[in-house]
């Protein structure tokens, strides 16, 4: 059985100011990972990194120039780079006949172009020549709403879809170009972060359940685990996807929903 333990890998984490981000930081951190904390949200950022010993590098997703001065950064912090998480994203639900175009832009620009342009920065980086040069593993986060399909997620699922499109594509260039890169995604169920705990409430305010508790528990009667998911069961996948426990798993998108998603 080969291990878990991540000593001496060097990770960055987007959106890991809090949420499941924060959970998966925390987790590489446990399993012996040096840990880059990336998010727009600086002072909590901050703190998760003091927390787990690392570090904190300011990030945009949607941003070119902000990716290009967060890698730098943490490669030179961190001394190097081997696993990039691609974690940020952001839900803004609606029924599809009342969509804002600003907001489906929104999804689109931080959960696919965030996304696109962290393989871009970490296949750059981690392939060979490049500051890092040592290849490694990438990490999206998709989500089980790529996978089923539940009402006012529409441009939120299509995102996360794309998302698992990216995956498979990069991988196969990563795998041609000889990168010595793994590219997988995993596709969370609904945990009660921020957004977990906000798409339930959207769900009772859009007429769609009674109560947000009416919501949560439309999931669990579609979950054979029968439960939500926690932030943990989100951080245990990320860290096995990392290790080389996981060293011929490559291009695949990994369920953990309890079953949700089949
Ligand atoms: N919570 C769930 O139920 C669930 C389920 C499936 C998938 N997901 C996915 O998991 C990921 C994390 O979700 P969460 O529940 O922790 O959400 P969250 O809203 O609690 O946290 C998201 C984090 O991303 C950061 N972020 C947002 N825009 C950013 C940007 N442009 N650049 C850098 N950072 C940015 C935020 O500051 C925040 O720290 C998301 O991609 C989400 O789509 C969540």
């Amino acid at each position: 059985m080969t291990s878990l333990d991540l000593t001496g890998r060097r990770a960055l984490v987007t959106g890991a100011a809090q949420g499941l981000g924060e959970g998966m930081a925390r987790a590489l951190a446990a399993a012996g990972a040096t840990v880059v904390v990336a998010d727009v949200q600086d002072e909590l950022g901050g703190k998760v990194a003091e927390s787990v010993g690392g570090h904190f590098v300011h990030l945009d997703v949607t941003d070119e120039s902000s990716w290009e001065a967060a890698v730098g950064s943490a490669v030179e912090q961190a001394g190097g780079l081997d696993v990039l998480v691609n974690n940020a994203g952001v839900e803004i639900s609606d029924l599809i006949m009342n969509v804002d175009p600003d907001d489906v832009r929104r999804m689109l620009e931080v959960n696919v172009l965030g996304t696109t342009l962290g393989i871009k920065h970490a296949f750059r980086t981690m392939g060979p020549g490049g500051a890092a040069g040592a290849g490694g593993v990438v990490i999206n986060v998709s989500s089980v709403a790529a996978t089923i399909a539940f009402p006012a997620i529409s441009a939120y699922s299509a995102t996360k879809s794309a998302v698992d499109r990216l995956t498979r594509v990069a991988a196969m260039e990563s795998g041609k170009l000889g990168l010595g890169i793994r590219v997988n995604c995993v596709y969370p169920g609904l945990v009660p972060t921020e957004m977990g705990a906000g798409l339930a409430n959207d769900m009772a305010r859009l007429g769609l359940f009674g109560s947000a508790e009416e919501a949560v528990g439309a999931v669990v009667e579609l979950t054979p685990s029968g439960r939500l998911g926690t932030v943990e069961d989100m951080a245990d996948a990320v860290v096995f996807l990392a290790s080389d426990a996981a060293k011929f798993v490559n291009g695949i998108g990994l369920p953990v929903d309890g079953g949700m998603g089949m």
